[in-house]
């Protein structure tokens, strides 16, 4: 009788296991997130095709993985809620033509002194990832905590609307009016508005470099002055980008390998494929001249071999093409670093990864604020 039973059951639960789970699954995430791009039914023909099933299951059982971040999330929203910490830093500073914020985290002497003029602190941006379509600014409180210690630095964190609300232009422009925020406030809380490093993670590090580029290249859709365009360029003495994206096109191709672009917002929030050019940070070196060249700052790369969301030959690729333009570049790619290590492991100083990064940052960040 239970062997009847047995042999019921067995196909039963090999069918959930292998087709039902993983078409729930991957259809679930195609609805919510977004369909094929293809005319009439042909988006469902392409969204149940087993290949794109089998590569959507494991994207979302792979983004599964964050769940064990539950205790460092935990720690980072008591830290940032806890009134006790609120001598580090400015909370919830109001910038920019959309009114989005920004957190100022102070540098370990002078919060406690009050500022010394003589002496001003640099001063770090770090535009945090999220694949242009996710991510909070309080989220980076440990992280930004510990930049200011590690390099004795004033660091700011912004936020920047992101999409659906807005498009990879409205991010650009965010990120510049951070910047100018920079050079109306530096008096009144004493950093160097001259001495500027900007750091990025993931879909942040191509929002520093690619709004370097439009600064430098003084594109009108800023809506900035040309000339105050040009003074801003003149403060920013370097860009860190941690496991960056700088070509949209090559990005595509990756995520149409895993099988993912469709339920990926990148090609929304760039304005479909034939926006990529305008949105690569390496389509505009290309076309710049030599004068603008020139005025690209240093540019730092660092990559986890292990990063399956962002290969490291984003930053190896992009590091060969700032080399052979004349523009200063240095790479480092850190053997077993996957892509959110990247950031999780800058959050506190018990982590694997915590010194291995610091210390590129620091190394090349001394050069830099010189
Ligand atoms: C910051 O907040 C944490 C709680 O997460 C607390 O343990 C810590 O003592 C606070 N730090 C300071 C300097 O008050
Ligand atoms: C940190 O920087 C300030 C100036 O911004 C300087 O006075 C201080 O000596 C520095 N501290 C360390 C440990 O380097
Ligand atoms: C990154 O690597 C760590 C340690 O090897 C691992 O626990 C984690 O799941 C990985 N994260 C992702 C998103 O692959």
């Amino acid at each position: 009788m239970s062997g009847f039973k047995y042999h019921l059951w067995l196909p039963v639960a090999v069918g959930v296991m292998f087709v039902g789970l993983p078409y729930s699954i991957s259809l679930a995430a195609q609805l919510m997130l977004g369909l094929p791009s293809k005319p009439g039914y042909k988006k469902y023909l392409e969204a149940i095709k087993p290949r794109r099933i089998y590569c959507i299951t494991k994207a979302v059982l792979e983004s599964l993985k964050w769940l064990q971040y539950g205790r460092l999330y935990l720690q980072l929203k008591s830290w940032y809620e806890n009134e006790k910490n609120r001598t580090h830093y400015e909370k919830g500073i109001q910038f920019g033509r959309r009114g989005n914020k920004l957190d100022l985290y102070h540098p370990p002497g002078l919060a406690k002194s009050g500022g010394d003029k003589a002496a001003l602190p640099p001063l770090v941006v770090f535009v945090y990832g999220g694949g242009w379509s996710s991510g909070e600014r309080c989220v980076y409180c440990l992280l930004a905590r510990h930049l200011t210690e590690e390099l004795n630095a004033t660091v700011i964190c912004p936020d920047y609307t992101t999409y659906p609300k807005m498009n990879v232009l409205g991010m650009v422009q965010d990120v510049a009016d951070c910047l100018i925020w920079t050079q109306e406030n530096g008096q009144k809380f004493n950093f160097d508005k001259n001495n500027i490093v900007l750091i990025g993670h993931s879909a942040g590090a191509h929002l520093c470099v690619l709004t370097t580029l439009f600064l430098i290249d003084a594109r009108e859709e800023l809506f900035i002055e040309a000339s105050k365009q040009r003074d801003l360029v003149a403060t920013i003495k370097g860009v860190i980008g941690l496991s960056g994206v700088y070509n949209i096109m090559e990005h595509y191709k990756y995520e149409q390998k895993r099988g993912v672009e469709y339920v990926s917002a990148m090609h929304k929030a760039m304005n479909g494929v034939e926006n990529f050019p305008y949105y690569s940070p390496t389509y505009w070196l290309e076309k710049f001249d030599q004068d603008k060249l020139k005025r690209v700052p240093p540019v730092t790369l660092i990559h986890g071999t292990c990063d399956i969301m962002v290969p490291a030959e984003a930053s190896t690729e992009f590091s060969k093409m700032l080399t052979s333009m004349s523009v200063k570049a240095s790479l480092y790619l850190l053997p077993d670093l996957n892509h959110t290590e990247m950031v999780t492991d800058l959050m506190s100083n018990d982590r694997r990864f915590y010194h291995v990064v610091y210390s590129c940052i620091k190394q090349e960040y001394n050069k830099l604020t010189i």
